[in-house]
């Protein structure tokens, strides 16, 4: 199984390359491997990430050739209609950014935090989660088996703001993964020292997942004791200097908010240069102080999906986990089909999963990685969308 379509490597101008799909031409920057015209590689989030050999990478292409045509066909008819605000937005979408849908595997691997935000699950005051950490070979460990055995090609490596993993633990898990099993890893360990974070950019990190949570500072502030919305938005810059790309955004619906926060909160993901918008709705939790809040509905989270959509053509825009729970049947495609065009699929060891609550009954923790992936692909192929990033 493979998310990602190997492109041939048409140029190679100092860091810049551009790589070659049936055709279509993109260019993705490449500064982990030596590179030459002829050879085949993956690209992802605009980066090389992996080298493949060319008998490998043409048995792939052939067994695409065919369908990659017939996905894009049944993607732009489905795409045909705009009188619906999800319609406008999906045909947005798919002007912008053809039938390329992102996958990313994401591994939780701590739910140790030291944070006490208010909205979340495993926040440290909360007595009734069951803790576990990962040890680092167990993590690379998972992340070869997702890369090698499943076909990921981008990982989120996400914890709790547990500082039980130094830097020195950070950097072996980035090292070990980026040597076993390389892929365009994502980290969203929290707040940490912009340094830590340079140091795991030059062992082969190279996007972070931290949202923002909410544009309003007093909110902010409310739900986050202790922290403040400037330190927030002074380490997103920081990790944007460092050369990151930055996936970011907010919860859509906590306490206190209003129609035009949202708006300044889709506003301020595109100010901080998004690579990839996150946002999900808010799911209360029974142990948090947040219990007997109340819940935006699916058809609010889909609106700001399409609303973000359609004021920011060019944005990778993710189904977030939230909104997938919220309609656990129809989240993923309702989210697909109103502007949305990437995915995570949770490949934390099932043992874990159901402790990583930062909100209830998380969507995709009660089914085998295998039969969701068999699902996905389904669902995508049916939408005619394919599973891939070709470069920028
Ligand atoms: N509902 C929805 N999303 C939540 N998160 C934390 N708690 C909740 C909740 N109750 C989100 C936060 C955080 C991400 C990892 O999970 O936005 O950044």
């Amino acid at each position: 199984m493979c998310y990602s379509i190997p492109g041939k490597v048409l140029e190679v101008k100092d860091t810049l390359v551009t790589l070659g799909y049936f055709g279509e031409k993109r260019k993705a920057r490449n500064e982990l491997f030596a590179i030459a015209c002829g050879e085949y590689a993956y690209a992802q989030g605009g980066f090389i990430i992996q080298k493949i050999p060319s008998p490998q990478a043409e048995a792939i292409l052939d067994s695409w050739q065919e369908l990659f045509f017939k996905l894009k066909e049944i993607d732009a008819r489905l795409a045909r209609h705009s009188e619906t605000l999800y319609q406008k937005a999906n045909q947005i979408r798919q002007q912008y950014h053809g039938n390329s849908c992102c996958i990313h595997g994401i591994i939780e691997f701590s739910n140790y935090c030291r944070n006490e935000c208010l909205y979340c699950g495993i926040q440290h005051k909360n007595q009734a989660v069951r803790r576990y950490r990962m040890e680092v070979a167990d993590i690379i460990d998972t992340a070869v088996y997702a890369v090698d055995t499943l076909g990921f090609k981008a990982l989120v490596l996400q914890s709790g703001e547990d500082e039980y993993y130094d830097e020195k633990k950070l950097i072996a898990i980035v090292e070990g993964i980026m040597q076993k099993s390389p892929c365009l890893l994502t980290l969203s360990i929290g707040e940490r020292t912009p340094d830590i974070f340079k140091l795991l950019y030059q062992k082969g990190a190279r996007s972070v997942l931290l949202r923002f949570e909410t544009s309003n500072p007093q909110i902010y502030a409310k739900m986050k004791p202790g922290h403040t919305l400037a330190q927030r938005l002074a380490l997103l810059a920081a990790l944007r200097n460092t050369g990151y790309l930055v996936m970011t955004g907010f919860l859509i619906g906590l306490p206190g908010w209003g129609k035009e926060d949202i708006i300044k909160d889709i506003e301020l993901t595109a100010e901080l240069g998004a690579e990839m918008f996150s946002f999900g709705p808010f799911i209360p939790h029974p142990d948090t102080p947040l219990a007997g809040e109340e819940q935006v509905s699916l058809e609010t989270a889909l609106e700001v999906i399409a609303e973000a959509r359609i004021r920011n053509p060019e944005a990778k825009i993710l189904v977030t986990t939230a909104l997938e729970t919220m309609d656990k049947k129809n989240g993923l495609q309702l989210g697909l089909m109103a502007g949305a065009n990437s995915i995570m699929l949770n490949v934390t060891p099932p043992r874990y999963q159901q402790l990583y609550s930062i909100y209830p009954l998380r969507a995709g923790t009660d089914t085998a990685i295998e039969s969701r992936i068999e699902f996905v692909i389904g669902l995508l192929q049916s939408l005619g969308r394919a599973p891939t990033d070709l470069g920028l």
